[in-house]
């Protein structure tokens, strides 16, 4: 799709990759960007550019009433990429385990619905784009990541899900499977992350170029490949990774740890 002329809503636009991804609908020539966060102010100052074709939108996913002010507001929404998502590290055995479990489920997966469901008849009405950010943890279980992942899961089936539906009505669905990026999300891990930037850069060029499933970095490449060669592989060397204690300092910023993905390239 060329997204010149377009209008895209972004959600989780004050975040790491949100931001890029203003930036980089900005730059391809998007007429109007939707740029929702549950503060305003977040997304003013990460947009990082002074433009007025961006629309500063009040949205939390979670929230059934700001989910349907969003749908009354942005009628005409030609791409949407459901990019919000939090992750609280956490392992499915940990104390903390059915919480982040609860939390990640309502934000990654029915907060992601919620925004689908809503804005499929938009989408249908205008040929749109539908794009989901998952995570290549959607695709083999981190232990130390364990309740994130599962959530990740169930965003991937959602998306082969939609993508079904929504075939017959003309709208194209798009998954995103990054492996660590630098942001908010992985802050202090002092490892190999994909630049925000270049994850929106690579979306963008999977958009042009007609791709159902974009992975956008070196990382979730390798990863990828080595799923379609060996799954039951990956698997194993994931679980044996790093035992989920050690995420825990990690849990404060709610950060994705990476280290696992490095040991799964030799899987
Ligand atoms: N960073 C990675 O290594 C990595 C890897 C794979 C996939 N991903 C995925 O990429 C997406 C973006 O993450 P990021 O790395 O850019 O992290 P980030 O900088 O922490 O951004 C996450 C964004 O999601 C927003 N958000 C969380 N809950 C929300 C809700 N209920 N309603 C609306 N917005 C909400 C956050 O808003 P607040 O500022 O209000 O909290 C923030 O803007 C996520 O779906 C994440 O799972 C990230």
């Amino acid at each position: 799709m060329d997204l010149k002329g377009k209008t895209v809503l972004i959600t989780g636009a004050n975040g790491g990759i949100g931001g890029a991804l203003v930036n980089a609908v900005l730059d391809k020539g998007a007429a109007k960007v939707y740029a929702a966060a549950r503060t305003i102010t977040g997304v003013m100052t990460l947009s990082n550019r002074k433009s007025d074709r961006v629309v500063p939108l009040r949205l939390d996913i979670t929230h059934p009433a700001s989910v349907a002010s969003a749908h009354e507001i942005c009628q005409d929404v030609d791409v949407l990429i459901n990019n919000a998502g939090v992750n609280r590290c956490t392992g499915l055995l940990e104390p903390t385990g059915m919480t982040g479990a609860e939390e990640e489920m309502k934000a990654n997966f029915f907060g992601t619905l919620a925004m689908c469901r809503a804005f499929a008849p938009v989408l249908a009405s205008r040929g749109g784009v539908l794009v989901n950010v998952c995570s290549i943890l959607g695709l083999v279980n981190l232990p130390a990541n364990g309740t994130y992942s599962a959530s990740k899961a169930a965003v991937h089936s959602l998306i082969q899900g939609v993508r079904g539906e929504l075939a017959l009505r003309g709208v194209r669905v798009v998954g995103v499977y990054p492996g660590p990026v630098d942001t908010r999300m992985t802050a202090g891990q002092d490892l190999p992350k994909a630049a925000a930037e270049l994850v929106a850069a690579e979306i963008m060029a999977g958009l042009e170029n007609g791709n159902e499933d974009i992975f956008p970095d070196p990382m979730s490449q390798e990863v990828h490949g080595q799923l379609v060669k060996n799954a039951k592989g990956v698997e194993k060397a994931f679980a044996a990774s790093i035992p989920a204690a050690s995420c825990a300092a990690a849990a404060d910023d709610g950060a994705e740890d990476p280290r696992p993905a490095a040991s799964a390239q030799g899987a």
